[in-house]
């Protein structure tokens, strides 16, 4: 791919501007930010580990200069506040709807054609918001946060089980907030059933820790968490750019699926060069079922206070 942007270069767009050049992507990764000489501070940071980590992606920061960012085939958002101890992602809405929908408008206006990857919190309503400002079709409009939290439920189980989470295979669904729903019957540990090799109490911990994965990291660091959130971007990209038709959780548009529309949640996806190829429906018992549609109201509840901003 010829050009990558990232919106935001503070934590966790940094992080992903620097795994998207050591997978080598693009041939240029542009990182934005409003914040004078961080962006370009950053980019220059990156790019002069090229020689070191063996890339050639060129990375290159602007303040604010929408132009830099011109003819991009991928853009991913990150900008907006991170959570601090005590904050839920909801308390981030106000502030950052308004950010998500300014940088939408802007990104659109120099690269109509891009994929858009939201990463900025609340993830799904923040995703839905781009949605509106984009004004393009869902499948090219999507959200970070799936990966993400398979990858913190699979360090979990690694860690329990004593494997290599490479073995560790598994599916979530729901909003990104403290009622996702991990699904340990689409878990298993490179085919063996994840319910075969842990009891029942040890899982319920394992999910619950997953479900408030990102306040622990909160907790830790007085701010949220960038390397896993970064390194699950790029990947997001990478099956975009490679056309790889990886099947990831991502938070995608749902047109009926699942019974649930017009809302933005995570589900299973096909991921190629045209964004989400395929939304994948797989089949949920009746306490699962339960479990998404807590999920889904309580993005709703955070779509309504969107709604009541009334920016769009
Ligand atoms: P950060 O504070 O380190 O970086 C945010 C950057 O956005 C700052 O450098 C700021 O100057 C910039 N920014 C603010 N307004 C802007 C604008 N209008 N245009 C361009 N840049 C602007 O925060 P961090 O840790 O990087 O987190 C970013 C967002 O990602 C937060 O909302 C956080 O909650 C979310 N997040 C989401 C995750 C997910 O799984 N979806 C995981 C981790 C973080
Ligand atoms: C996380 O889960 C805060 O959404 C961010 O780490």
């Amino acid at each position: 791919m010829n050009k990558i942007t990232v919106i935001g270069a503070g934590n966790v767009g940094a992080t992903t501007a620097n795994v998207i050049a050591q997978k080598d992507l693009a041939r240029e990764v542009v990182l934005l930010d409003i914040k004078e000489g961080l962006a370009e501070g950053k980019a220059l940071d990156i790019w002069q580990t090229s020689s070191i980590l063996h890339f050639n992606t060129r990375v290159t920061g602007v303040t604010n200069d929408y132009l830099k960012t011109k003819g991009s085939g991928v853009v991913v958002i990150t900008s907006g506040l991170p959570r601090k101890p005590g904050m839920s992602r909801d308390d981030l809405i106000k502030t950052n709807a308004g950010i998500v929908k300014e940088v939408t408008e802007r990104v659109i206006k120099y690269s109509p054609d891009a994929i858009i990857i939201v990463v900025s919190n609340p993830l799904d309503v923040m995703t839905y918001a781009a949605f509106l400002a984009a004004n393009k079709a869902p499948n090219k409009v999507f959200g970070m946060a799936g990966i993400l939290d398979t990858g913190r439920y699979k360090a979990f189980l690694a860690d329990a089980l004593s494997v290599s989470p490479e073995d560790i295979h598994a599916m979530l669904l729901g909003g990104h907030g403290d009622t996702m729903v991990p699904l340990p019957r689409y878990t298993s540990i490179n085919g063996i059933p994840v319910t075969e090799l842990l009891g029942p109490a040890v899982i319920e911990k394992i999910v619950e820790r997953t479900r408030k994965g990102g306040g622990e990291l909160v907790r830790l660091m007085g701010t949220s968490a960038w390397y896993a959130p970064g390194a699950a971007v790029a990947q997001m990209v990478e099956a975009i750019v490679d056309d790889q038709k990886r099947i990831f959780p991502v938070c995608a548009m749902l047109k009926g699926e699942y019974g649930l529309k017009d809302i933005y949640l995570g589900v299973p996806v096909k991921l190629g060069k045209d964004g989400v190829e395929e939304i994948i429906e797989i089949s949920l018992n009746a306490e699962e079922k339960k479990l998404l549609k807590t999920s889904a109201e309580s993005v709703q509840t955070v779509m309504k206070v969107l709604d009541d901003l009334k920016i769009f």
